[in-house]
């Protein structure tokens, strides 16, 4: 049968409905599709017994707990900020191997859930697990940070039940679902990213410094290249020193890496053909407005064998 989006709202509204009954339930949104639509499909379903709440885990792109509450507002959802950049910062404080990180960080996110689950008197947690999610973490290829129940972890750990509701359905789809839902264009044609945040985007230590370097990097590089409409666009801050001239002076600086890749679901992707001048006008803002980076490098590798992020 074809794909239908208005039907799939309608059961996963009431299957919603069936299983929080007169329970509250939490969605934590990051301002991606995923949760998103999670967080719409929840609000049509349990109307004031849905909690949204955004987790300011510093690690999101520049402005982005501000934008998210302001989109949610227009719509009419009231989103409660949740600081919790200190706690996450220490959790990735010292680490360097890309698996430790990805735990570390979905630890220290399902416990700040937890208790603002508990805070707000709520039994229910709806995720935006979608199926690419799931899929790659039971290859083994990475640990997404919102898979739990397949791995063997059990939510009721952390004090709550999941619900999933895209778990079945790829990034195609819950773009249907969120245009269906009446969202505007601007959320459910957002490029993904990452639960784990910038995390994903620092090769070693993750630490405030590091982030805003990378967080800079991201934005010089989404503003560049929006008009070519990538599937996923970002910087990469790299672990290694290059020597480079900055004021005439020898400066052993960070080398930064500029990915731009075209897919479907993300399970395979192809390199975007970015035109000459946009790369240069990305490496020069890059090394202008970031002294330290002495060096922008471009990826040229699919998934596979790479993947999208570089951790
Ligand atoms: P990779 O790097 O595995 O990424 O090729 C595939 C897609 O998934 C996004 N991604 C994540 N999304 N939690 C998420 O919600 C995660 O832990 C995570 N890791 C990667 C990535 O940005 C890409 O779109």
């Amino acid at each position: 049968m074809a794909w239908e989006a208005k039907k799939f709202i309608e059961e996963k509204i009431s299957q919603i409905k069936k299983i929080v009954g007169d329970k509250n339930a939490v969605v934590a949104t990051s301002g991606g599709v995923d949760s998103v639509a999670c967080a719409f499909l929840g609000h049509e379903a349990l109307g004031e017994k849905l909690i949204v709440i955004f987790i300011d885990d510093g690690l999101m792109r520049e402005g982005e707990p501000r934008k998210v509450s302001q989109e949610f507002g227009n719509l009419g959802v009231k989103v409660k900020i949740v600081d919790a950049r200190d706690e996450f910062f220490k959790a990735l404080k010292g680490i360097e191997d890309p698996e430790e990180k990805r735990k570390k960080f979905r630890d220290t996110f399902y416990k700040t859930l937890g208790k603002a689950i508990k805070e707000n008197r709520a039994s229910y947690l709806i995720q935006g697990t979608i199926a690419a999610d799931v899929s790659e973490t039971e290859r083994g290829i990475k640990t997404q940070h919102n898979v739990l129940e397949q791995i063997g972890i059990d939510p009721g750990d952390y004090g709550f039940q999941v619900i999933e509701p895209l778990r079945e359905i790829y990034k195609p789809e819950v773009r249907d679902v969120a245009r269906e839902l009446g969202l505007p264009e601007e959320i459910y044609q957002r490029m993904p990213f990452p639960g784990p945040g910038l995390a994903t985007r620092v090769i070693g230590e993750v630490n405030p410094q590091r982030v805003e370097m990378v967080r800079k990097a991201n934005r010089i590089v989404e503003e560049e290249i929006k008009e070519l409409k990538p599937f996923q666009a970002f910087a990469v801050l790299m672990n290694d020193r290059a020597t480079g001239m900055v004021g005439g002076k020898r400066v052993f600086g960070n080398i930064m890496v500029v990915r731009s890749v075209e897919s479907k679901n993300a399970m395979t992707a192809s390199v975007s053909k970015i035109p000459w001048e946009i790369l240069e006008k990305i490496q020069q803002r890059i090394t202008e407005e970031i002294p330290s980076v002495t060096k922008v490098l471009f990826d040229i590798t699919p998934k596979p064998p790479s993947t999208i992020e570089y951790v």
